[in-house]
């Protein structure tokens, strides 16, 4: 008999990539696939292809055994809660295995653990890996390096003022991924045989960039011209409120390029390829995709 597979969060971009590789890419019949969401009106398209659609919110702990009943496995989409979703995490980590759920794949962030972590919400990921470490349970953790995509949100800006404003260190290694891949590979941890996994995976594109590399790619490919100032934190927060950037996106900004500069993403790993049996795509071909995104 086949297995159950559900996806948590199948409403969000990443959920919903999943679902759709999983029927399209990957071969699972509809029928072995449950597609969880807070609101599943949300999922009326996967439902008419013959997907099972459940009610899953992780602020309902007390729903969530019964969500979960009869899944083999499970991935659990780190939700947007950002700061405030660990203990929803944990219930429902607790609820998968009071389920009988017998393994669990999570979204997770580059090495979360460890105290006075410069990324603010590591301790929701370092938190709810713990809770899946502790329960027992197979599990295949996907530790998604920063996503391409998050440059829809801050290379407009710097393309158009021509300046690149960071508080990294100088020389600071990053190594993005596409969501696509981030996705491809969750289906993949989802699908390929369990041998009892206790596996964690490092998600990432095969190339790694400093802020001045990133800048002269968008730079040649965007036909733009970008200079990269290096600022102290303080001073790039205090710019960035005087401009009206909101606290949420200046504290995410600092706290990101601190991380960064702590080296947390600084390394490739074969792990898309490994899951998916394809290369990542490169931050040059999103580049590429996406030009008028970026200088419209
Ligand atoms: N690596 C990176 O650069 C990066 C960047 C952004 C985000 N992320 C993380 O990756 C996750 C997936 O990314 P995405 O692009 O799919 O983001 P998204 O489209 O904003 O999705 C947010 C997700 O949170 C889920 N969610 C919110 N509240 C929930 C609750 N109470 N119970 C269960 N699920 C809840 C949503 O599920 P439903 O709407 O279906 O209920 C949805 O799947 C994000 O949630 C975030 O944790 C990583």
């Amino acid at each position: 008999m086949s297995e159950k597979l559900m996806v948590t969060g199948a409403a969000g971009k990443l959920g919903r990539s999943v679902v759709t590789l999983l029927l399209d890419e990957f071969g699972i019949a509809p029928a072995d696939i449950v597609a969880g969401t807070r609101d599943p009106g949300k999922l009326a398209d996967l439902a008419a292809r013959g997907v099972t659609t459940r009610a899953v919110d992780f602020s309902k702990p007390d729903t969530l055994v019964p969500a979960f009943t009869g899944i083999d496995r499970l991935l659990i989409v780190s939700t947007d809660a950002i700061g405030s979703r660990l203990a929803g995490q944990q219930a429902a980590v607790a609820a998968a295995k009071a389920a009988g759920v017998k393994g669990i794949v999570y979204t997770s962030a580059p090495n979360p653990h460890g105290a006075n972590h410069p990324l603010f919400f590591a301790g929701d990921h370092a938190g709810t890996e713990t809770a899946i470490f502790d329960s027992g349970l197979p599990y295949r953790i996907l530790r998604n390096h920063w996503y391409h995509e998050n440059f829809f949100m801050s290379l407009p800006a710097v393309v158009k003022q021509g300046t690149w404003y960071t508080s990294d260190k100088l020389g600071t290694k990053v190594t993005y991924v596409a969501h696509d891949d981030c996705a491809r590979a969750a289906a993949a941890a989802l699908t390929r045989p369990w041998a009892g996994d206790k596996t964690i995976y490092d998600i990432t594109s095969d190339e790694t960039f400093t802020t001045e590399k990133v800048a002269s790619l968008a730079s040649g490919i965007l036909g733009k011209p970008i200079s990269v100032v290096r600022l102290m934190p303080e001073v790039l927060a205090s710019n960035l409120k005087a401009a009206g950037v909101p606290d949420f996106v200046i504290t995410l900004m600092l706290s990101m390029d601190a991380t960064n500069s702590a080296g947390l993403l600084a390394k490739t790993s074969g792990a898309v390829q490994e899951l998916t049996g394809r290369k990542p795509r490169s931050l040059a071909a999103f580049f590429e995709a996406n030009r008028t995104a970026f200088i419209a």
